[in-house]
């Protein structure tokens, strides 16, 4: 006889929300007081403290992870003519930055275990126009920095991170972000650190490349009313800076709990078809998603479905094979790792919040199926 709870969420950010609410609510009070909407203050101090988390020297809020990567690009000094090699296996806006700024998108394959850029099909990538190489931190895994730092370096490459889905994953001892030329992060709602709206930010310990984004950021302006270049407006609001800087201060304790429900997954998921995500050799997953791989995942998905748990389908389709992209001439068969992942992988419920019972219930649902 089971007692189990009926349904599982794939997120929960409403009870969140209340446990925040009051915090915020008085953090916006003191800005309307002030009328300090934007940048200002808030924006200043959460991004020192997101430096100082980091260990990086630099950290610049933005209006969204996808500005993100494209201001990174620019500053940069990526544009038409120029290839970036990434990941095929990772939200739509990784590539979309790449062909925003008028540069090519070159796709290389994956690893089979940690779902990210496979160092020696991006070598196998690399051509005269190479000019970086975008890898994607994806669900959280850590993608493999020092191999793709040494290649980097090995043909003059700069190296961006798309740490969207990874606040708080840690390659070795360093935490990502700290790695790349920059590193791009998004606050989406759904994120490891994320706001009640759009927000993003990027890292870096470069000097230069700092006071780039900084105009980029702020219409290509390098003083009032004077403008050097064609820019963006691409702030951070000062209302989802004083949230994340609350956030920010229980993200170890957020992280923490995203282990303990992976854990959890790990354990009871031993004896079914599905395969529970790869651990980083050294280093941390910071579990945004908690993706399975799973023979007949189509059937799951829709027993799941039927028994009201929330599930994701990351990622249906690479995308060297979206339709936008068709002209670059990819085919089915030519990213092999990308193209099965796309078939076999389903990302379950995790929260901060979530109990073992919820997990439980989960679980018993992929057991019976
Ligand atoms: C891997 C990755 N890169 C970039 C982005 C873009 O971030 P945003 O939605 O904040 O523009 C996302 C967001 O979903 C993402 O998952």
């Amino acid at each position: 006889m089971s007692n189990q709870i009926e349904g599982v969420p794939y997120l929960d950010l409403a009870s969140e929300f209340h446990t925040l609410r009051d915090d915020w609510v008085a953090a916006i009070d003191r800005l309307g007081s002030k009328a300090a909407f934007i940048l200002g203050d808030a924006v200043t101090e959460f991004q020192q403290e997101v430096a100082d988390y980091i260990g990086c020297r630099h950290a610049l809020g933005v209006a969204n992870g996808t500005d993100a990567l494209v201001l990174s690009l620019r500053a940069l000094d990526i544009g038409p003519g120029d290839e970036v090699i990434t990941s095929p296996f990772t939200f739509f806006a990784t590539a979309e930055s790449i062909s925003l700024v008028g540069a090519t998108p070159v796709f290389a394959d994956v690893d089979e275990a940690s779902f990210n850029l496979s160092p020696s099909s991006v070598e196998s990538r690399i051509t005269d126009s190479t000019k970086a190489i975008l890898p994607v931190h994806i669900f959280g895994h850590p993608a493999d920095m020092a191999q793709l730092r040494r290649i980097a370096t090995e043909h003059g490459l700069k190296l961006i991170e798309d740490a969207a889905q990874a606040f708080g994953a840690k390659s070795g001892e360093a935490i990502v972000g700290s790695l790349g030329d920059t590193g791009c992060f998004s606050f989406y709602p759904a994120k490891v650190l994320g706001c009640y709206g759009d927000g993003g930010l990027v890292t870096t310990s470069d000097e230069g490349i700092f006071e780039e984004l900084q105009q980029l950021r702020n219409h290509g302006a390098i003083a009032a009313f004077t403008h050097t270049q064609i820019g963006y407006n691409s702030r951070l609001d000062a209302v989802q800076a004083a949230l994340l800087g609350i956030k920010l201060k229980k993200i170890e304790q957020d992280l923490a709990q995203r282990q303990k429900i992976a854990a959890w997954y790990d354990e009871r998921l031993e004896e079914t078809d599905a395969l529970p995500p790869a651990r980083p050799d050294h280093g941390r997953h910071a579990f945004n998603l908690y993706t399975i791989r799973h023979p007949r995942r189509n059937a799951l998905r829709q027993a799941l479905g039927d028994a009201k748990i929330g599930t994701n389908q990351c990622y249906p389709q690479g995308l060297h094979l979206q339709q936008v992209y068709s002209h670059l001439g990819y085919q089915p068969g030519d990213l092999p790792v990308t193209d099965q992942l796309c078939t076999e992988t389903l990302s379950l419920p995790i929260f901060p919040g979530m109990t073992e019972e919820q997990v439980e219930t989960v679980c018993e649902v992929i057991r019976k199926a």
